[in-house]
Protein backbone atom coordinates (compact mmCIF):
# COMPACT_ATOMS: atom_id res chain seq x y z
CA UNK A 1 0.00 0.00 0.00
CA UNK A 2 1.52 3.75 -0.86
CA UNK A 3 0.25 4.90 2.38
CA UNK A 4 3.99 5.69 3.62
CA UNK A 5 5.61 9.11 2.94
CA UNK A 6 9.29 8.46 2.19
CA UNK A 7 11.72 11.39 2.51
CA UNK A 8 14.93 11.57 0.56
CA UNK A 9 17.37 14.06 0.00
CA UNK A 10 20.91 14.74 0.84
CA UNK A 11 22.75 14.53 4.38
CA UNK A 12 21.44 18.12 5.78
CA UNK A 13 18.39 18.42 3.61
CA UNK A 14 16.05 18.31 6.77
CA UNK A 15 14.87 14.92 6.27
CA UNK A 16 14.87 13.95 9.97
CA UNK A 17 13.40 17.52 11.32
CA UNK A 18 11.03 17.84 8.56
CA UNK A 19 9.76 14.27 9.03
CA UNK A 20 9.37 14.23 13.16
CA UNK A 21 7.08 17.89 13.01
CA UNK A 22 5.41 16.58 9.61
CA UNK A 23 4.53 13.39 11.08
CA UNK A 24 3.27 15.42 14.65
CA UNK A 25 0.96 17.26 12.25
CA UNK A 26 -0.36 14.72 10.18
CA UNK A 27 -0.62 12.65 13.37
CA UNK A 28 1.28 9.59 11.80
CA UNK A 29 4.08 7.74 12.99
CA UNK A 30 7.97 9.09 12.64
CA UNK A 31 10.92 6.48 11.19
CA UNK A 32 14.23 7.37 10.61
CA UNK A 33 16.27 4.14 8.69
CA UNK A 34 19.30 5.32 10.48
CA UNK A 35 18.05 4.75 13.92
CA UNK A 36 16.81 1.41 12.73
CA UNK A 37 20.29 0.44 11.51
CA UNK A 38 21.83 1.65 14.28
CA UNK A 39 19.45 -1.01 16.08
CA UNK A 40 19.90 -4.03 14.19
CA UNK A 41 23.87 -3.49 13.77
CA UNK A 42 24.06 -2.56 18.06
CA UNK A 43 26.57 0.21 17.02
CA UNK A 44 26.46 3.99 15.75
CA UNK A 45 26.70 4.37 12.09
CA UNK A 46 30.19 5.92 12.11
CA UNK A 47 30.87 2.19 14.06
CA UNK A 48 29.44 0.19 11.71
CA UNK A 49 31.43 1.81 8.73
CA UNK A 50 34.57 1.49 10.44
CA UNK A 51 33.70 -2.03 10.97
CA UNK A 52 32.51 -3.61 7.64
CA UNK A 53 33.45 -0.33 5.22
CA UNK A 54 30.79 1.49 3.12
CA UNK A 55 29.68 -1.58 1.74
CA UNK A 56 28.66 -3.24 4.75
CA UNK A 57 26.07 -0.51 6.20
CA UNK A 58 24.44 -0.46 2.11
CA UNK A 59 23.82 -4.09 3.24
CA UNK A 60 22.24 -2.80 6.67
CA UNK A 61 20.32 -0.06 5.17
CA UNK A 62 18.89 -2.27 2.70
CA UNK A 63 17.59 -5.36 4.79
CA UNK A 64 16.13 -2.09 6.78
CA UNK A 65 14.25 -0.50 4.13
CA UNK A 66 13.33 -4.16 3.44
CA UNK A 67 11.00 -4.60 6.31
CA UNK A 68 10.11 -0.84 6.61
CA UNK A 69 8.43 -1.15 3.08
CA UNK A 70 7.00 -4.11 4.10
CA UNK A 71 5.81 -3.14 7.55
CA UNK A 72 5.09 0.54 8.23
CA UNK A 73 1.45 1.69 7.34
CA UNK A 74 0.67 5.26 6.92
CA UNK A 75 4.19 6.53 8.27
CA UNK A 76 6.56 9.06 7.33
CA UNK A 77 9.87 7.49 6.65
CA UNK A 78 13.13 9.68 6.89
CA UNK A 79 15.76 7.79 4.69
CA UNK A 80 19.48 7.99 5.14
CA UNK A 81 21.20 10.33 2.27
CA UNK A 82 22.27 7.38 0.30
CA UNK A 83 19.13 5.59 0.19
CA UNK A 84 18.91 6.12 -3.89
CA UNK A 85 22.14 4.74 -4.39
CA UNK A 86 20.66 0.62 -4.60
CA UNK A 87 17.46 0.30 -7.05
CA UNK A 88 16.46 -2.37 -5.06
CA UNK A 89 15.66 0.84 -2.24
CA UNK A 90 14.20 3.01 -4.48
CA UNK A 91 11.79 -0.01 -6.49
CA UNK A 92 10.91 -0.93 -2.76
CA UNK A 93 10.27 2.96 -1.73
CA UNK A 94 7.96 3.10 -4.97
CA UNK A 95 5.68 0.58 -4.05
CA UNK A 96 5.19 1.49 -0.26
CA UNK A 97 5.28 5.36 -0.55
CA UNK A 98 5.24 8.76 -2.15
CA UNK A 99 8.71 9.92 -2.34
CA UNK A 100 9.18 13.53 -1.52
CA UNK A 101 13.10 14.77 -2.19
CA UNK A 102 13.89 18.05 -0.18
CA UNK A 103 16.10 19.65 -2.79
CA UNK A 104 19.08 21.56 -1.30
CA UNK A 105 21.82 23.63 -3.25
CA UNK A 106 25.08 22.92 -2.33
CA UNK A 107 25.91 26.37 -0.72
CA UNK A 108 23.52 25.42 2.17
CA UNK A 109 24.08 22.25 2.30
CA UNK A 110 28.25 22.71 3.18
CA UNK A 111 26.78 25.09 5.73
CA UNK A 112 24.61 22.86 7.39
CA UNK A 113 26.86 20.35 7.26
CA UNK A 114 29.86 22.40 8.51
CA UNK A 115 29.87 21.33 12.51
CA UNK A 116 28.12 17.94 11.51
CA UNK A 117 30.67 15.22 12.94
CA UNK A 118 28.28 12.05 13.04
CA UNK A 119 27.99 11.54 9.11
CA UNK A 120 31.26 9.06 8.13
CA UNK A 121 31.38 10.20 3.99
CA UNK A 122 32.56 13.59 5.14
CA UNK A 123 34.31 12.97 8.17
CA UNK A 124 37.63 14.33 6.02
CA UNK A 125 39.58 17.44 5.80
CA UNK A 126 38.27 17.93 2.22
CA UNK A 127 34.53 17.49 2.73
CA UNK A 128 33.40 20.70 1.34
CA UNK A 129 34.72 19.44 -2.20
CA UNK A 130 33.33 15.49 -1.45
CA UNK A 131 29.39 17.59 -0.89
CA UNK A 132 29.76 19.06 -4.27
CA UNK A 133 31.03 15.70 -6.01
CA UNK A 134 28.38 13.76 -3.63
CA UNK A 135 25.71 16.19 -4.64
CA UNK A 136 26.09 16.39 -8.16
CA UNK A 137 26.44 12.59 -8.85
CA UNK A 138 23.10 12.10 -6.61
CA UNK A 139 21.08 14.58 -7.27
CA UNK A 140 19.77 12.92 -10.78
CA UNK A 141 19.00 10.02 -8.73
CA UNK A 142 16.76 11.73 -6.38
CA UNK A 143 15.13 13.57 -8.58
CA UNK A 144 14.54 10.42 -10.55
CA UNK A 145 13.12 8.17 -7.75
CA UNK A 146 10.60 11.84 -6.53
CA UNK A 147 7.01 11.84 -7.10
CA UNK A 148 7.11 15.33 -4.99
CA UNK A 149 10.24 18.03 -5.43
CA UNK A 150 10.41 20.24 -2.43
CA UNK A 151 12.83 23.17 -2.09
CA UNK A 152 14.25 23.74 1.04
CA UNK A 153 17.62 25.32 1.81
CA UNK A 154 16.89 28.61 3.37
CA UNK A 155 13.29 28.34 3.72
CA UNK A 156 12.09 27.98 7.52
CA UNK A 157 10.98 24.45 7.93
CA UNK A 158 6.93 25.34 8.88
CA UNK A 159 6.72 25.98 4.95
CA UNK A 160 8.68 23.65 3.57
CA UNK A 161 5.88 20.78 5.88
CA UNK A 162 2.90 22.97 4.62
CA UNK A 163 3.89 22.55 1.27
CA UNK A 164 4.43 19.04 1.72
CA UNK A 165 0.61 18.62 3.38
CA UNK A 166 -0.55 20.83 0.80
CA UNK A 167 0.98 18.71 -2.26
CA UNK A 168 0.40 15.10 -1.15
C1 LIG B 1 24.60 8.86 4.26
C2 LIG B 1 23.69 9.63 4.93
C3 LIG B 1 23.45 9.51 6.38
C4 LIG B 1 23.74 8.08 6.84
C5 LIG B 1 25.13 7.66 6.42
C6 LIG B 1 25.33 7.74 4.90
C7 LIG B 1 24.80 9.10 2.80
O1 LIG B 1 22.10 9.84 6.68
O2 LIG B 1 22.78 7.19 6.33
O3 LIG B 1 26.04 8.48 7.09
O4 LIG B 1 25.43 8.28 2.12
O5 LIG B 1 24.33 10.15 2.30
P1 LIG B 1 21.54 11.38 6.66
O6 LIG B 1 21.18 11.70 5.25
O7 LIG B 1 20.34 11.32 7.55
O8 LIG B 1 22.63 12.24 7.20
Amino acid sequence: MKGNVALIGFMGSGKSTVGKRLARRLNREFIETDRLIEDRARMPISALFQEQGESGFRDVEEEVLKDVSSSAQNAIIACGGGIILRQANIDRLKLSSVIVYLETDTAALKERLSFSRKRPLLNRPDRDKIIEELHEARCPLYQAAADLIVKTGNRPFAAVISEIIERL
